[in-house]
């Protein structure tokens, strides 16, 4: 039986149907419920749902050989996985936002963020030193109370930043949802994974 974790939220209607194409499909996943383990016993397949952030843990730790989570995610989680397939959903920029004009070269930048990892590498190869403040979300307020000078977060139209006359300052990468692999899953299963991918393709 192969185990793939799915993201809860926004992307898992979009991600099921994906796998549905491939005769991959728990038709009682995509009722709206609150069971969490979901198993097609014909394609030796089980699917389960967990909160997006947490998908790369329980897929490098072998509780799902497969999984799905945004690249921002996997770049936030630093986990040691294989990226094998993009899904091309759910199309967003991590950036850097601010203020039109904010200067970002000066050391003790105040930078708000829900992706402290990436927000942290990211200044530290501009060789600027910053001060981090975590958030659980909802950071476009930071900026805009004085809480901090800029924020990190994604950017997808473009329309929380326009209402409140914030501006990308600079693009710090591309993100889309990616299948995700665990890296001894990847051997054992090596046939049964290179299957799904070249459906998924
Ligand atoms: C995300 C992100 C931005 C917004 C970007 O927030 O943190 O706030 O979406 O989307 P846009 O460019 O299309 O406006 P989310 O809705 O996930 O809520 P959060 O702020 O609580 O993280």
């Amino acid at each position: 039986m192969l185990t793939i974790a799915l993201p809860k939220g926004r992307m898992a209607e979009a991600v099921m149907e994906r796998f549905a194409a491939i005769g991959l499909d728990c038709n009682e996943m995509r009722a709206k419920s609150r069971k969490l383990i979901f198993e097609n016993p014909a394609q030796q397949v089980r699917f389960f749902l967990a909160k997006p952030s947490d998908v790369p843990t329980y897929v490098e730790q072998g509780a799902a050989d497969l999984g799905v989570a945004g690249k921002d995610t996997l770049l936030e989680s630093g986990r040691d996985l294989y990226e094998v397939y993009d899904f091309g959903l759910g199309k967003c920029r991590l950036s850097v936002c601010g203020r039109p004009h904010t200067p970002l070269k000066r050391s003790g930048l105040r930078v708000a963020t829900s992706f402290p990892n990436v927000a942290a590498d990211y200044f530290e190869s501009q060789g600027i030193t910053i001060e981090l403040i975590r958030l659980g979300g909802s950071v476009e307020l930071a900026p805009l109370v004085g809480l901090s000078d800029v924020i990190v977060d994604i950017v997808e139209t473009g329309s929380t930043l326009a209402e409140n006359g914030l501006v990308v300052l600079e693009e710090i990468c591309p993100c889309s949802a990616r299948l995700i692999a665990n890296r001894v899953s990847m051997k054992l299963e090596h046939a049964r994974i290179a299957e799904i991918i070249r459906r998924l393709k």
